[in-house]
């Protein structure tokens, strides 16, 4: 009986180790926020209409977007994002204006790279922050003087990321929300696409995780130089199990 009872436990370990431990994060808070090139006419991974891409447009950290390909529960949100400060420049940056954008999420940002976009549940970038907005930039919406700078001092203008305040917002705040062109996902990708104009957190028009859907494990290969938990916490069960099981 003890036995089995230490197997079952085992079992339940393994198996909680491999389910996604997607970001739940609260309506408003702090990020961070970098920015990315697209090509004009690409179709990003939510399958949002090109138009889309004529307005304010980000990518999301993977496991705030909550799908490691394809769309996922991330798609079509939008954000009021607020630049705050940098702090990777010396010294931090504090701009005496206050710039705002709300973006539509048409694109997931993945697990990698500089590891921006690699927080996990239990472990924020280097910022600090769970979620990391990839702003599509430059990009005809937003103005060329969007980021604030101060190039006699620093030497350059683009300080790469930015700490920023984000707060959900019905994406009637968006400034593509008036072009129904901009909406919806395109047609050419039929049910692989998925971006609601406006989700509101309902199952009924917010997109499922699209990995979860599929039965696809988060892909915590990472570039970035620490180690991931869910490998540690799936070796630490195998050890306990094995131990229990003795
Ligand atoms: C976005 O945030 C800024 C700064 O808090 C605020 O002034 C602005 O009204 C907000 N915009 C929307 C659409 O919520
Ligand atoms: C981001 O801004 C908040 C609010 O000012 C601050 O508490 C936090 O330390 C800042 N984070 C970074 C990485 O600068
Ligand atoms: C640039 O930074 C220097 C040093 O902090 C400061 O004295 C100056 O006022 C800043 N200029 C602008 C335009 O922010
Ligand atoms: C979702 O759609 C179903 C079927 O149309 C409806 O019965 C249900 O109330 C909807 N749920 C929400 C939260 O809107």
């Amino acid at each position: 009986m003890t036995r089995f009872t230490c197997l079952w436990f085992w079992c339940a370990f393994l198996v909680l180790s491999v389910v996604p431990q997607w970001i739940q994060y609260p309506p408003d808070g702090h990020a961070t926020m970098t920015h990315y090139t697209m090509p004009s006419n690409y179709i990003a991974a939510c399958g949002c209409t090109t138009d889309s891409e004529k307005y304010p447009t980000a990518a999301m950290s993977q496991y705030a977007f909550g799908s490691s390909t394809s769309y996922g529960p991330g798609c079509g949100r939008c954000f009021n994002l607020t630049l705050l400060n940098t702090f990777m420049s010396n010294p931090p940056f504090y701009p005496s204006v206050t710039k705002s954008v709300v973006v539509k999420v048409t694109d997931l940002c993945p697990l990698g790279g500089a590891g921006w976009c690699s927080a996990t549940a239990n472990k924020p970038n280097a910022g600090g922050a769970y979620i990391n907005f990839d702003l599509m930039y430059p990009s005809s919406a937003i103005p060329d003087n969007f980021f604030p700078s101060n190039a006699s001092y620093y030497g350059y203008t683009d300080f790469g990321v930015w700490n920023v305040s984000y707060q959900a917002v019905s994406c009637t705040e968006w400034s593509g929300y008036k072009n129904a062109a901009a909406l919806g996902s395109v047609t050419s990708l039929g049910s692989g696409a998925c971006c609601p104009a406006n989700p509101t957190d309902s199952t009924n028009d917010t997109c499922p995780s699209y990995s979860q859907q599929n039965g696809i494990p988060p892909d915590t290969h990472t570039n970035w130089a620490y180690p991931t938990s869910i490998p540690y916490i799936s070796w630490l069960s195998v050890l306990g199990g094995l131990f229990l099981s003795l």
